[in-house]
């Protein structure tokens, strides 16, 4: 297994290259499963999810091909409507597949999710959202098994904002008899991306970027070519990085305003922020102010970027409050940073963070993507040695981080153990 190994202290600059957005390619690719055809998706990060998504989108029939950014994706002779859990246990973003699906073949068998390390993390929504639509759904061995004869438009209301929920009733409603509503719906950045890439297939979703989306079906679609926008949280991550140890750190291609909450929070930390048109330049705070944040749905500071906020805090020059709105139980990376010397106490769903004159090197364990970003901030700005086990975490969602690091001047190296 495949450790990271830091020497905190550098000062970072230069220029880090952001990737595709990982939590935008992984819908559009399963919306290919909706018709036919060949698709070109470019600016796709080689990932483990992508990987994982092209793996399950080949069990089902499609032919998928990634070089260098460009991925090909033919779902011509796709015939097989099922995710398996091997796959589904390893990365939730598979259930995805189940609107697509069920609106082609009338019918699809996909294993439930079940919990990961946030908790329970339940797709009860989508499941409404379908059943709405008119689908017919069992649990079947562990399986959701969803038909239907036809899905019908229906005015459908999210008690919660989920950004899958409304992805998957999207991707049904596309192909539905009539007209969709969706009220409270998702505002991700990665949501409306998904719109107008259906919009691109021949889909006419109206009130893209709204939380309020009308769908109205059509009779068919077609395949097209997408380009994927840049990833706001791998963005966000290298700006708390730059907030942290950087010296006029240049960050693209970045969309700014998909990144408005962070950069605020980062500004009112101390450090520099220049935003350009699709990049940032990001200069660190050396007595930094200690900010509270609180995550929210978009346009609010994200839950994706939490634990990369508590390791900017955690040698912050007094308290920061860091509360979890969305999952209440996402605080794995805790114990770590505290093993890095870090004074972090939880209660329910709000941290404490005190902040330490430094932090010191230790051996400390991946939990899940987010949580290893901030090891990996942590440790570089830790005085001494970091080893940070299990990080095929981070290699779910970040492209060759260890090679973007030490291209701006980090001490980080891959060791194979
Ligand atoms: C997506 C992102 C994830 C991000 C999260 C919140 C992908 C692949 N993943 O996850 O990185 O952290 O959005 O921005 O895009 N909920 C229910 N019932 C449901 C669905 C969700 O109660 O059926 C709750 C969840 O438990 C959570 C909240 O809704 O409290 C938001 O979750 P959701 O937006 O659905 O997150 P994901 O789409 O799973």
């Amino acid at each position: 297994m495949d450790k990271l190994v830091a020497q905190g202290g550098n000062i970072l600059s230069g220029h880090i290259a952001v990737s595709g957005a990982k939590n935008a390619v992984l819908p559009m690719m399963t919306a290919a499963l909706l018709a036919p055809g060949t698709y070109t998706l470019t600016n796709v990060p080689n990932l483990r999810d992508t990987r994982t998504m092209s793996k399950l989108l080949e069990i089902i029939g499609a032919r998928v091909n990634l070089d260098s950014g460009d991925m090909t994706i033919d779902t011509s002779a796709v015939n097989n409507p099922e995710a398996p859990y091997d796959l589904v246990k390893t990365m939730r973003a598979s259930f995805y597949v189940l609107g697509p699906l069920l609106a082609r073949f009338q019918r699809a068998k996909v294993s439930l999710p079940g919990g990961c390390a946030w908790g329970p993390r339940p797709v009860d929504l989508h499941l409404k959202g379908l059943e709405s639509l008119g689908a017919d759904i069992s649990l079947e061995g562990g399986y959701i098994v969803a038909t239907c004869d036809r899905l019908t438009g229906t005015d459908f209301t999210l008690d919660i904002s989920s950004v899958g929920a409304t992805g998957n009733i999207l991707m049904a409603a596309v192909l539905a008899d009539g007209v969709t509503t969706i009220e409270n719906a998702a505002r991700e950045p990665e949501i409306a991306s998904l719109a107008n890439f259906l919009n691109s297939m021949g889909a006419d979703i109206r009130n893209v970027g709204s939380d309020f989306l009308e769908i109205h079906g059509v009779g068919e679609l077609h395949p097209t070519d997408y380009e994927v926008i840049p990833d706001r949280i791998e963005a966000g991550t290298y700006l708390v990085v730059g907030a942290m140890a950087g010296e006029n750190l240049e960050i693209s291609p970045v969309i700014p305003r998909h990144l408005k909450a962070v950069i605020d929070k980062v500004k009112r930390a101390g450090a520099s922020v220049q935003a350009e048109e699709n990049t940032l330049i990001v200069t660190r705070v050396t007595a930094i102010n200690p900010i509270d944040i609180t995550t929210a749905i978009y346009p609010g500071y994200p839950t994706d970027m939490q634990a990369q906020w508590m390791a900017f805090m955690a040698t912050a020059g007094g308290s920061a409050v860091i509360t979890e709105e969305i999952y209440h139980d996402r605080f794995t990376h805790v114990a770590e940073l505290n093993r890095l010397g870090a004074n972090i106490s939880l209660e329910g769903n709000v941290a404490v963070v005190k902040g330490v004159r430094k932090l010191i090197g230790a051996p400390v364990m991946s939990t899940d993507i987010r949580a290893s970003a901030s090891l990996i901030l942590a440790a570089l700005v830790a005085e001494g040695r970091t080893d940070i086990q299990r990080i095929y975490h981070i290699d779910r969602g970040y492209e060759r981080i260890e090679q973007k690091l030490q291209g701006i001047g980090a001490d980080i190296v891959r060791v194979s153990e």
